[in-house]
């Protein structure tokens, strides 16, 4: 049995119910409210609120998102505080941080797991009638068993109305969730909570796109030019830009990719020239975005990007992209993996 308390937003003093076992980032967003994120897992501080009154129960103190000075100074973390009574807070919103798809948490049972490097694989859950509806690029929160870790996941597949949810997971060493997704057997059910996510695919722009992606940062992108490559009537060219540390890191993207292959200019990289050579790659090495100037054919300002992967990476490319190229910033749409 759960309690409902009502968050009320400061400034705007609009009103949402948030049930004791719920984030208030999460409520709100299935509310329907732009409350300000990106990753949901307390690193990046996006959503970042003052308690005016109120109590909550903080459920990772220790998140990276928040400064000590910060705390002392009464600001939580939306994405890990549930709520022990009434609140009233002050929170950054804005329109773009409101889902597409309202998130919900529902079940679904384990189909299926394949390996495609000797650290990553496929997995594919069913949810429980109901459709798998979210836009390509946005990503979960999923639960495993009873257990209280809960991790942010992207769709590697698109909507579909079988209800099936696939990603893309590799398994970080001495992780706490991530090296467990292998080791599922048929019947084993997770918590799906989604979709999240505001770094998704968007036809409406008619500029050609370019998936920039390191590691399991393919799942997002793979989605995206899925949906861009599939039958949504997006005509502009695609290319895909991924980078692993050595070969082995390097799945077969081409046919992970499938009918959406030849639409799509594939562009792999490795990083590690030791690994590259022992390994026998003739293909380039160095960082996945240095590919970039030399394998476009227009100036870089001219195409919309997606890209996912570590925060290095991440910050990497888009210092190269703002800086060096004027891409403007809002042509750059990005999943930090913390
Ligand atoms: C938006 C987003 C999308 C992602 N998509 C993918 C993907 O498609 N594929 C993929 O393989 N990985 C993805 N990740 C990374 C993934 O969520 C995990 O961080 C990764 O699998 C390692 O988890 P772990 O439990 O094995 O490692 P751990 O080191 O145990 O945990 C890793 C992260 O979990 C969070 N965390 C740790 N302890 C707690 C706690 N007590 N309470 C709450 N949070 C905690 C922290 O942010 C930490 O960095 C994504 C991350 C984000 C933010
Ligand atoms: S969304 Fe809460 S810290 Fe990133």
């Amino acid at each position: 049995m759960t309690t409902q308390f009502d968050i009320t937003l400061a400034g705007a003093e609009t009103s949402f119910k948030c049930a004791d076992d719920d984030t208030i980032l999460r409520a709100g967003l299935r509310e329907g409210l732009g409350l300000a994120y990106e990753c949901n897992t307390g690193a990046c501080g996006s959503c970042k609120f003052e308690l005016l009154e109120g109590e909550v129960l903080d459920l990772y103190p220790e998140a990276g998102g928040l400064r000590a000075k910060e705390r002392e100074k009464g600001k939580r973390l939306a994405c890990q505080c549930v709520p022990l009574s009434p609140c009233r807070i002050k929170i950054h919103t804005g329109d773009r941080y409101k889902s597409p798809f309202r998130p919900a948490r529902f079940r679904a049972r384990f189909e299926s797991y394949r390996a495609i490097t000797p650290d990553m694989g496929v997995i594919a859950f069913k949810g429980e009638e109901r459709a798998a509806q979210f836009v390509a690029g946005q990503y979960a929160m999923l639960t495993l068993g009873a257990g209280p870790h809960t991790r942010a996941y992207s769709m590697s597949n698109t909507a579909n109305d079988e209800g099936l949810w696939e990603f893309i997971i590799r398994a970080v060493p001495g992780g706490a969730v991530s090296p467990l997704f292998s080791q599922l057997n048929a019947g084993d059910e997770v918590e799906i909570d989604g979709p999240f996510g505001v770094a998704y695919f968007r036809p409406e722009i008619a500029r050609p796109v370019v998936g920039i992606a390191g590691g399991s940062g393919l799942a997002p992108v793979l989605s995206i030019l899925r949906a861009a490559g599939g039958d949504t009537g997006f005509s502009q060219a695609l290319s895909l830009f991924y980078g692993g540390r050595g070969p082995s890191d390097i799945p077969d993207i081409p046919s992970m990719l499938g009918d959406v292959a030849c639409r799509v200019s594939y562009h792999p990289a490795v990083s590690v020239t030791e690994l590259a050579q022992e390994q026998g790659w003739t293909g380039e090495v160095g960082f996945v975005h240095e590919q970039l100037p030399s394998k476009l054919e227009l100036p870089l300002a001219a195409y919309e990007y997606y890209m996912a992967g570590p925060p290095v990476m991440i910050e990497a490319v888009v210092r190269m992209l703002v800086a060096d190229h004027k891409v403007p910033m809002d042509q750059i749409h990005f999943d930090r993996f913390f």
